[in-house]
């Protein structure tokens, strides 16, 4: 099944109670919930009091995607915030598999993202260990950016590996996906897909068109 997910870092925040509910009502299965450290990557967004204010405005998955350098430190509060997915970056952790361990350990998915530049072969000793792998197809840290050219054959590559495991993992991408490209991104093997600003610029109607495309490859 294709599944959107549209990244709350575009939402308008005074709205975003509202702005959840049209992405519910028009298909989105997720909520993409970026966090932001000022180390791992330059920004810093929001964090735990954030994801648990917006916990009851809507029964969708929290796919709570983690910039920030050595996440195991804070599973738990992520858990207790309300994450159900839980992504790390390869490169943030000191030990990936005690991290994504960590993140089953509490009863949640567990995610393995990789920056623009690391290889895609560096995923395959962790797949036991993860329910997803997220490609990130800008450099992670600022939302609007555009779609790196590779990244759908960085994707093709990424779902051969998955599918070669023989194991149920989810394939996201993140960055610069628009209603222009989704359907490209969908043919490489993604099944998981993050929309910020093309979603968010009006929410019920692009969720609906980006539906009608995952929809229509399922
Ligand atoms: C970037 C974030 C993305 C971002 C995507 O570091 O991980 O989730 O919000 O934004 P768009 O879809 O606008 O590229
Ligand atoms: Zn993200």
């Amino acid at each position: 099944m294709n599944i959107l997910a549209p990244s709350i870092l575009a939402a308008d925040f005074k709205q975003l109670g509202r702005q959840l509910e049209e992405i519910r009502e028009n298909g989105a299965e997720y909520v993409h919930i970026d966090v932001m450290d000022g180390k791992f990557v330059p920004s810093i967004s929001f964090g735990m009091p954030v994801i648990k204010s917006i916990r009851p405005a809507t029964d969708k998955v929290f796919d709570v995607h983690l910039m920030i350098e050595e996440p195991i430190r804070y599973l738990k509060e992520f858990k207790e915030s309300g994450a159900d997915i839980i992504t790390v970056h390869y490169e943030a952790c000191g030990d990936v598999a005690a991290t994504l361990q960590g993140i089953r350990d509490l009863g949640l998915k567990s995610g393995l993202s990789i920056k623009p530049k690391t290889e895609v072969d560096v995923v395959k000793e962790f797949l036991p260990l993860c329910d997803m792998i997220l490609l990130m197809s800008v450099e992670p840290g600022f939302g609007g950016q555009k779609f790196i050219d590779g990244s759908l054959e960085r994707a093709g590559e990424l779902r051969k590996i998955i599918n070669a495991s023989g194991l149920p993992i989810n394939l996201e991408i993140d960055g610069g996906i628009t209603l222009g490209n989704v359907a490209d991104v969908l043919d490489a093997g993604v099944n998981v897909i993050v929309a910020g600003s093309a979603v968010f610029k009006d929410p019920a109607e692009n969720t609906k068109q980006f539906m009608e495309i995952l929809n229509g490859r399922n």
